[in-house]
C-alpha cells in the first residue's frame, strides 16, 4: 500500500496517499477548491492561480530535526505567501485553510482579474448555466466591476478551429486545458498559444484545422464558453436539457455517453437530441469520447428513415399494416424451417440478437453475423477476464496490437493504450503498414500483408519481442482486420489465442484476447452463438432470409446477386438500404436512441442503454419485431420488454447468468469525482449514476488447449496476375457506412473514395489525381492518395467507401 499522509483541511483530519495534491485531498473530503487550469486527468501547471490556499507545515527544530511542540501539539508555521492547491502535494501534519480570509481574498482577486477582459455574455453563451467561470463568479466574484467597459479587450467571437469546433476568443481565460488535452491526453498537439499576455490566442496549427478525432472533449473541459461544438452552439440552454444515459454504438469500445435532449418548436414540438457528452466509466472511456461517437448520432434523426412496413406486391413494394407484414414474414419463415437464414448486424443489442438466435434455433435454421472479421468464438473463451481495465496496466504488462489501426478503428482504446505505454506497459505493434500507435510502441513488428498469423506464430521466438512476451506478468492481445477478411482474421485470432494460452495468460484480469470489431456489439453476437458465414452469397441462395441491420446488397454486387436468388427476403432496418429495396417484406426498426437494451463491448462488458427520445411513429424495437415475426412463424420468443428478454437471455446463456438490468445499472464511487454540483473540476462529463456494466465470465475453452492450434491458419496466398495489384482493405474512422454518412456534419471528414499507394507504385502505374479500380467485377473511379508509409507491393482500399472490398483482393488499376 502506498505510504499514507495525515493532514487537516479546514479543521478536518484526513489521511490520503503520499503525493496526493491538496486540491484532490480536499475533493475527497467534499471540499471544492476553485480551479480553472487544473484538471484531474492532466498534469498540473499552476497557470491560473485560482486555487490559492493557506498552507501551514509543522515547524522543525533545525538542531534536533524534531517537530517543535506547542501546548503538546506540533507548532504550525504558515508561509508568508499562499500556495496553489493544484500543484502542492500534501505532507505529514500539513494544515490547509481553503476558505480563510487571506485565501478567499486571493481567490476573489483572481476572479476579478479574469473578468477584466471577459465579455460576460452569459445570456447568449452556450456554457451559461453550466459554466465554471459563471459559478465561481457567483461564489467569489465582485458585485460590481471596477473596470471600464470601453477598456475591455474585444476579440474575434466566431472563429472556426475546424469544421466541428468553434472558438470565441473573447471568452478564453487562457487556462490551456484545451492545448494540454490535445498534447498530453490525445497525443495530437494541434492547438497552441500564439502571442503573449492579454494578446494571447488559441490557434490551430494543423491543416485541416483542429485535425484530431478527440476534438470534442476540449469543449467539455474548457471552463468557459470559448470552445463550442458546431452542432450545439446557439442550439439550446443547458438548463433546458434532459439527460439520458446511453452507450455509443459506433465501435467496440462502448463509451458511456449521455444524450441531452429537449422538446423544441423548431423541430415541430418533438423531443430531439441536442448534444452528446461523455459519461464517466473509468474502466471503459474514463471521461472521454471520440468525435465519431459525439457527432455521428445524427444518423438517427435523418429524414430518410424507414417509417412504415412495406410488402412486395408484384414488382413494387407497398405500404402495409404491421399485422400483415408480420404475418407474411412469419408464414414464409415457418414454411422454410431449416432453410431459413437469419443474417444480423453487430449494431443490434444483445436482446435483439438473442431473439434472432432463438428464432433461428426454433426453426432449425442458421444464425449468421454479417461481418468481415472472424475469431469471435475464441474471444468468448480466451477473451479478457472480468476485472480487466487498461487504466490498471503499466510496468509488467505487455500489450500486443496485431493488424489493427486503433486510431481509426477504436479511438478510445488507442488513447488508453497509449497512456498505458506511458505508464510503463510494453507495447508491441505488429502491422503491415505504419499506424499512429507505433509512436508509443517499444517494438514495431512489420510483416508482409498475408503473413499476419505466421508472424504472430513466430513472435515468441524473436529475441527482444519474444522476451517481452514470455517475461510479461500480464499479456493482452488486440487483433483487428487491417488488410484482412474473414479467413485471415480468423487465422490471426487463432494465432493470438495460441500465444495467450501458451503463456497461461487466460482467465485472469488484465490478460486475454480482444477483437477490434467493426461494430459495437459484434462481441455480443459471438457470445450469443452467432457464426460468420464464409460464403454469404451461397448461404443466401434459394433461402428464406431474415436480414436485420445489415446491407449486403449495398456493400457488394456479388451479395446483391446472391440475394436476388433468395426465395424470400425479409429486411428489418432503419433506412431504405439497397438490401431493403430488394426485400419482399420491410420492417421499420427503432434507433438505439429511441429504446432500451444492452451492448457487449470488445472488452466483454455488458452495458445498458436507455431511451433518450420517443420512437418514430410506426417503428418498433428490433427485439419486439423479431418476437412478433417468431410467433407468426410458430416459435415462442419473449418480446414484451427488453428487460424480460434480458431475463430470458440470462437464464439460458451461461456467460450472462446472474445479469439483470438492475445488475447492469449498479454503480460505485469513481475517481476522479466528476459532475455533481461542481463542474469546474472534471469538466461537463456526466457522473455515472446509471450503471458501470458487468464484464462477462469466460466460457470454457472448447476441449484441450491444443484444439486452438488445430484451427487452420490460412496465409494470404493471393498472387495477383500481371497488370494486377494486391489490394488490402483498411478501416477509416469516418466512412460511407450508414451510421456515419447520414450525419451531414461529418461529410467533410469522410472525404472521397480513395486508393492509397506508395509514390513509387503510383509512378509506375502513372497514377495521379483519379484512378479507375476494377475489383470483383466492379469498376469505380477513386482518388489517388500517395503515401510513403504504404508498402510498395500493395495498395490500400478503405472499406465502406463504395468499393466491395472485404478481404485482400487482386485489382486492376489505371489512370482515369
Ligand atoms: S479555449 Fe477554453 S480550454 Fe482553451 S485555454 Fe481558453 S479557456 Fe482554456
Ligand atoms: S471510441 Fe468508439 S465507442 Fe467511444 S465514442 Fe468513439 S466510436 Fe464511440
Ligand atoms: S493554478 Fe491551480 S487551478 Fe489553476
Amino acid at each position: 500500500m502506498a505510504k499514507q499522509v495525515s493532514l487537516t483541511i479546514d479543521g478536518r483530519a484526513v489521511t490520503v496517499p503520499a503525493g496526493t495534491l491538496i486540491v484532490n485531498a480536499a475533493k475527497m473530503m467534499g471540499i471544492d477548491i476553485p480551479v480553472f487550469c487544473y484538471h484531474p486527468k492532466m498534469e498540473p501547471v499552476g497557470m491560473c492561480r485560482q486555487c490559492m490556499v493557506e498552507v501551514g507545515r509543522p515547524m522543525i527544530d533545525r538542531a534536533t530535526g524534531q517537530a517543535v511542540m506547542e501546548n503538546g501539539q506540533p507548532k504550525i508555521q504558515f508561509g508568508a505567501k499562499l500556495e496553489t492547491a493544484c500543484t502542492t502535494p500534501v505532507s505529514e501534519g500539513m494544515v490547509v485553510l481553503t476558505a480563510s480570509e487571506k485565501a478567499k481574498a486571493s481567490q476573489n482577486d483572481i476572479l476579478e482579474f479574469l473578468l477584466t477582459s471577459h465579455p460576460l455574455d452569459c445570456p447568449v453563451c452556450d456554457k451559461g448555466g453550466e459554466c465554471p467561470l459563471q459559478n465561481l463568479t457567483m461564489a467569489h466574484g465582485p458585485d460590481e466591476s471596477r473596470f471600464l467597459y470601453d477598456e475591455k479587450q474585444h476579440l474575434a467571437k466566431h472563429v472556426p478551429l475546424g469544421e466541428l469546433i468553434w472558438l470565441d476568443r473573447e471568452r478564453c481565460i487562457q487556462c490551456a486545458r484545451c492545448v494540454r488535452f490535445q498534447d498530453e491526453v490525445a497525443g495530437e498537439a494541434v492547438l497552441g498559444f500564439y502571442q503573449r499576455g492579454r494578446a494571447l490566442e488559441i490557434v490551430t496549427n494543423s491543416e485541416p484545422g483542429f485535425d484530431s478525432v478527440f476534438s470534442g472533449n476540449t469543449t467539455d473541459i474548457c471552463p468557459v464558453g470559448a470552445l463550442t461544438t458546431d452542432d450545439f452552439r446557439f442550439g439550446a440552454r443547458p438548463w433546458e436539457l434532459k439527460a439520458a444515459a446511453s452507450v455509443c454504438s459506433q465501435c467496440p469500445v462502448g463509451c458511456n455517453v449521455t444524450f441531452n435532449t429537449r422538446r423544441e418548436a423548431k423541430s415541430d414540438g418533438k423531443v430531439v437530441i441536442k448534444r452528446v457528452m461523455p459519461r464517466q466509466n473509468e474502466a471503459v472511456n474514463e471521461t472521454w469520447m471520440c468525435d465519431k461517437g459525439r457527432f455521428a448520432y445524427h444518423f438517427t434523426e435523418n429524414a430518410d428513415r424507414l417509417g412504415k412496413p412495406l410488402v412486395r406486391v408484384g414488382k413494387k413494394q407497398e405500404v402495409s399494416k404491421w399485422d400483415n407484414a408480420i404475418e407474411q414474414a412469419g408464414k414464409k419463415l415457418h414454411s422454410a424451417k431449416g432453410e431459413a437464414v437469419v443474417l444480423a448486424g453487430g449494431r443490434l443489442s444483445n436482446e435483439d440478437l438473442f431473439n434472432l438466435k432463438q428464432l433461428a434455433d426454433g426453426l432449425g435454421g442458421e444464425a449468421l453475423l454479417y461481418t468481415h472479421m472472424g475469431g469471435g468464438a475464441l474471444t468468448a473463451s480466451v477473451g479478457v477476464a472480468p476485472g480487466t481495465n487498461f487504466s490498471n496496466m503499466g510496468a509488467g504488462t505487455t500489450i500486443l496490437v496485431a493488424a489493427s489501426d486503433l486510431y481509426n478503428e477504436a479511438p478510445i482504446w488507442y488513447l488508453r493504450i497509449k497512456q498505458a505505454a506511458k505508464r510503463g506497459a510494453t507495447l508491441i505493434v505488429a502491422g503491415g503498414r505504419a499506424t499512429k500507435l507505433e509512436k508509443y510502441a517499444k517494438f514495431v513488428v512489420r510483416y508482409a500483408y498475408g503473413d499476419e498469423a505466421g508472424t504472430i506464430d513466430g513472435l515468441a521466438k524473436k529475441d527482444k519481442v519474444g522476451e517481452a512476451i514470455t517475461a510479461a506478468e500480464n499479456l493482452v492481445v488486440l487483433y483487428g482486420s487491417d488488410g484482412l477478411g474473414l479467413a485471415g482474421s480468423s487465422a490471426l485470432a487463432a494465432a493470438c489465442a495460441d500465444l495467450l494460452v501458451a503463456g497461461k495468460h487466460v482467465g485472469k484480469a488484465d490478460n486475454g484476447l480482444i477483437g477490434v470489431w467493426p461494430r459495437a456489439n459484434d462481441q455480443g453476437a459471438w457470445e450469443l452463438g452467432f457464426k460468420a458465414g464464409a460464403d454469404l452469397a451461397k448461404a443466401l441462395k434459394g433461402k428464406t432470409v431474415y436480414i436485420v441491420a445489415a446491407d449486403p446488397a449495398g456493400d457488394d454486387p456479388v451479395l446483391a446477386a446472391g440475394l436476388k436468388e433468395a426465395k424470400f427476403v425479409i429486411v428489418q432496418e432503419l433506412f431504405p438500404t439497397e438490401t431493403a429495396r430488394l426485400a419482399d417484406v420491410v420492417l421499420p426498426a427503432q434507433a438505439y436512441t429511441e429504446r432500451e437494451g444492452s451492448f457487449t463491448s470488445g472488452e466483454r462488458r455488458a452495458q445498458r442503454f436507455y431511451p433518450a427520445v420517443p420512437p418514430r411513429p410506426e417503428t418498433r424495437s428490433d427485439f419486439a419485431i423479431t418476437a412478433q415475426v417468431a410467433r407468426a412463424a410458430g416459435v415462442e420468443v419473449e418480446g414484451r420488454s427488453a428487460l424480460l428478454v434480458m431475463e430470458k437471455l440470462a437464464a439460458s446463456v451461461p456467460t450472462f447468468a446472474g445479469i439483470s438490468y438492475l445488475k447492469l445499472a449498479e454503480v460505485s464511487e469513481q475517481w476522479p469525482i466528476v459532475g455533481r454540483g461542481d463542474l469546474y473540476y472534471g469538466g461537463t462529463t456526466y457522473e455515472n449514476a446509471q450503471g458501470l456494466g458487468v464484464q462477462l465470465p469466460l466460457t470454457p475453452i472448447p476441449s484441450r488447449f491444443d484444439r486452438l492450434s488445430a484451427t487452420p491458419k490460412g496465409r494470404g496466398g493471393l498472387r495477383p496476375k500481371e497488370n494486377q495489384w494486391l489490394a488490402v482493405p483498411v478501416t477509416r474512422l469516418y466512412d460511407r457506412g450508414i451510421t456515419v454518412a447520414t450525419s451531414e456534419l461529418l461529410n467533410a471528414r469522410i472525404g472521397e473514395a480513395s486508393v492509397v499507394l506508395h509514390p513509387d507504385a503510383a509512378d509506375k502505374l502513372g497514377l495521379d489525381g483519379t484512378a479507375e479500380v476494377r475489383l470483383n467485377g466492379t469498376a469505380a473511379k477513386v482518388k489517388v492518395v500517395r503515401d510513403e508509409s504504404v508498402p510498395a507491393s500493395v495498395v490500400l482500399l478503405p472499406r465502406s467507401m463504395g468499393l466491395p472490398i472485404h478481404a485482400p483482393a487482386a485489382v486492376e488499376l489505371k489512370k482515369a
